[in-house]
């Protein structure tokens, strides 16, 4: 009789740490519908490392076992997995270009949309606002600002920030081109600064996610600022198609400065406006 041999096991390409967060996202979408699958390994594993060491847990495995029958340690390993890290007029020169390459043109629409897409705590939604006041274009523009992380976008509308960033974020405002005092727009109170709530009045905050939901308006500049570098190829392509279905004709896209469209799939779908500060222009 033949035999039939034993196929030897052959070795997975992937280290333990990484089929191990795998699991671990795959855990969080059937569970709590997060989808963090398609984030780079490199971020996932930065982030789920320090959720460790700061949960005091032994392993990503103890961590999932964990995560799927407590969802209140599942809101706290949010707080480290989607990097709720911003300041105002990051990177003042993208805000320079906003005010000087793209406004002019924004001013010819009667009506004007915004989507601040991984608004995070609400930074970028402020300086935004301000630079839209002082161009007179505040009161007639929708703000749609989205994230996929309830506590940051709690904070995001209440638009307090803490005082010991202020003496930064003035820099930057003055280095963005702005126009005023910076101190006119918030109230210093002990340890925070509260910024004047009629900047954010008609500002929609609302939960979505770039990795799983779709268009709900169309709007004529999209800024997504420092949310792709955590994305893989496949999800910044999603999202990119997203901005894309979302803007319209000639539209403009505002992303990160260490985030650009160079290598997807939209890279003709799109023209540099202001390469440099990464402001691209619908093309199709
Ligand atoms: C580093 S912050 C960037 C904040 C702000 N845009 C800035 O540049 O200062 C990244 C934000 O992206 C959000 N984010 C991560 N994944 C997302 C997704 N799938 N859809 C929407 N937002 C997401 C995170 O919750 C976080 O608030």
């Amino acid at each position: 009789m033949n035999r039939i041999a034993t196929p030897s096991p052959v070795p997975s390409p992937l280290s333990n740490t990484e089929i191990e967060l795998r699991l671990l996202m795959e855990a969080i979408y059937l569970k709590y519908s997060y989808d963090f699958r398609n984030y780079t390994l490199a971020s996932q594993k930065r982030r789920v490392l320090h959720a460790l060491a700061q949960l005091g847990l032994p392993s990503i495995s103890a961590l999932q076992e964990k995560v799927l029958r407590d969802p209140g340690l599942f809101g706290r390993l949010l707080q480290y997995l989607t990097i709720p890290v911003s300041e105002m007029f990051r990177d003042p020169a993208y805000f320079l270009a906003l005010r000087q390459h793209v406004v002019p043109i924004l001013h010819t629409y009667p009506s004007v949309k915004v989507w601040v897409a991984g608004c995070s705590t609400g930074e970028e939604v402020f300086s935004l606002a301000i630079l839209l006041r002082e161009e007179g274009l505040l009161s007639r523009t929708q703000i749609y600002a989205t994230d996929i992380n309830p506590d940051s976008l709690e904070k995001a509308r209440q638009g307090i920030f803490p005082i010991e960033s202020i003496r930064g974020y003035t820099a930057n405002y003055q280095r963005a081109g702005g126009r005023s005092s910076f101190s006119d727009y918030y109230t210093a109170a002990y340890e925070a600064a509260r910024f004047d709530p009629s900047l954010c009045a008609d500002v929609i905050f609302a939960d979505h996610s770039l990795a799983t939901d779709s268009v709900f308006a169309e709007t004529q500049l999209v800024s997504c600022r420092n949310v792709l570098i955590y994305f893989n190829r496949e999800l910044q392509d999603r999202a990119l198609g997203l901005f894309h279905e979302s803007l319209c004709h000639r539209g403009f896209l505002g992303l990160g400065a260490k985030e650009s469209i160079d290598f997807s799939s939209y890279s003709e779908r799109f023209d540099a406006h202001a390469k440099p500060e990464r402001i691209y222009r619908k093309a199709t």
